[in-house]
């Protein structure tokens, strides 16, 4: 393991939020801001690439600034950058990737280019999460908006992705049913508290792809189905004991289908002891609960991190930079940022190692 100059620099922009964070050489954090768009991208009902651009490239080098000063680190005193490089958004990954490579230049640092993915990936290992820090290899269940998969994590920069979704991730189909139902954007967590108060039996949703071998997802038919039962009663708003009841439904079936694919998941890796859930929909109590309960059934146990780490945040991203550095795996200011980055390409490819 190589020693690390000093604290490391992260920086996210994949999506929309626009994130900084400042972890000491060991990854305990000194600083960390979130900034999210919500309130820009609401009014269109989902991300709009170029107004996310633009609010990267107007908050980021204030919120770096801020976090700077919060922690009382001066740029030279760094011992490295890293910055979201990909998969993600294109004018995001550019505000981020330029800005994290102008301050390596500047100061002589060195620069980590970090999939978005890996840094998911890799956030269960961040000190003071799980005692003695998360064993490898481990079982990461990636369920955000634009993501739904399931990777076997042998090491750093080695991963085997074991499934994923076919068709829609499941915070997009919780975000397009909520709008059936005329729940705000995005719609997950609003869905929670209206399915909280529903008959999940009323209507019994298909479960895509339950008892299929594999960890495959798929969620559009589910959402077709839920589409067809709101459509069936009419025009307008439904009944709001109807609209909870169908919330509960839709829950339900994705539940179940979640706990299924990761028991087949942790089937196929029956040498990974711990379940890592990681993504926007690791909030969801309902699916955290059904996989606490899978992941004991195979001796396993469920590692979800706090929200505000399963979420798109910085802390991820520095603490991935940490992991590559301790490694000396670091990236040359030509990386151009990449929208399409697969996990599994890294294991393959490699990054430049010096
Ligand atoms: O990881 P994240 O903040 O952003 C990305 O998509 O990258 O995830 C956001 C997604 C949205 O689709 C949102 O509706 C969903 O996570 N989500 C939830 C809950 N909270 C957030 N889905 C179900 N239940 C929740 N409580
Ligand atoms: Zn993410």
């Amino acid at each position: 393991m190589r020693p690390i100059a000093g604290p490391v620099l992260g920086i996210e922009s994949s999506c929309d939020e626009t994130a900084a964070a400042l972890l000491d050489a060991d990854g305990r954090i000194l600083a960390e801001r979130v900034l999210s768009q919500e309130r820009e991208h609401a009014p269109y009902g989902g991300v709009v690439p170029e107004i996310a651009a633009r609010a990267h490239l107007a908050h980021l080098p204030g919120l770096v600034a801020r976090i700077m000063t919060e922690a009382g680190v001066t740029y030279p005193a760094l011992g490295g950058v890293a910055a979201t490089g990909g998969p993600g958004l294109i004018g995001g990954l550019i505000v981020a990737s330029s800005m994290a490579k102008g301050i390596a230049l500047a100061h002589s640092l060195p620069y980590v280019a970090v999939n978005h993915l890996e840094a998911h990936a890799l956030t269960a290992r961040l000190p003071g999460l799980v005692e003695g820090g998360a064993p490898f290899p481990y079982l990461l269940l990636l369920v955000s908006g634009g993501h739904c998969q399931c990777v076997r994590v042998d090491a750093v920069g080695a991963y085997r992705r074991l499934g994923g979704t076919v068709d829609d991730a499941v915070g997009e189909a919780f975000d397009k049913v909520a709008k059936l139902l005329g729940l705000g954007w995005p719609g997950g967590p609003a869905l929670e508290r209206l399915a909280a108060g529903g008959d999940p039996k009323r209507f019994p949703f298909p479960r895509p792809m339950k008892g299929r071998s594999g960890c495959d997802f798929s969620f559009s038919g589910l959402k077709t189905a839920v589409a067809q039962e709101v459509a069936r009663h009419g025009e307008g708003a439904l009944a709001a004991s109807l609209a909870a009841d169908v919330a509960a439904g839709f829950q339900r079936a994705v539940v179940e289908v979640m706990a299924d694919r990761a028991s087949h998941a942790m089937a196929m890796a029956p040498e990974a002891k711990l379940l890592v859930v990681a993504g926007g929909v690791a909030a969801n109590t309902a699916i955290r609960t059904a996989l606490t309960e899978v992941a004991a059934a195979r001796g396993a146990w469920l590692v979800a991190p706090p929200i505000r780490l399963c979420t798109d945040n910085a802390v991820m991203v520095a603490w991935a930079g940490i992991e590559r550095l301790r490694l000396g795996l670091t990236d040359g200011l030509d990386f151009a940022p990449r929208p399409r980055w697969p996990l599994d390409a890294l294991t393959s490819a490699g990054q430049d190692t010096n």
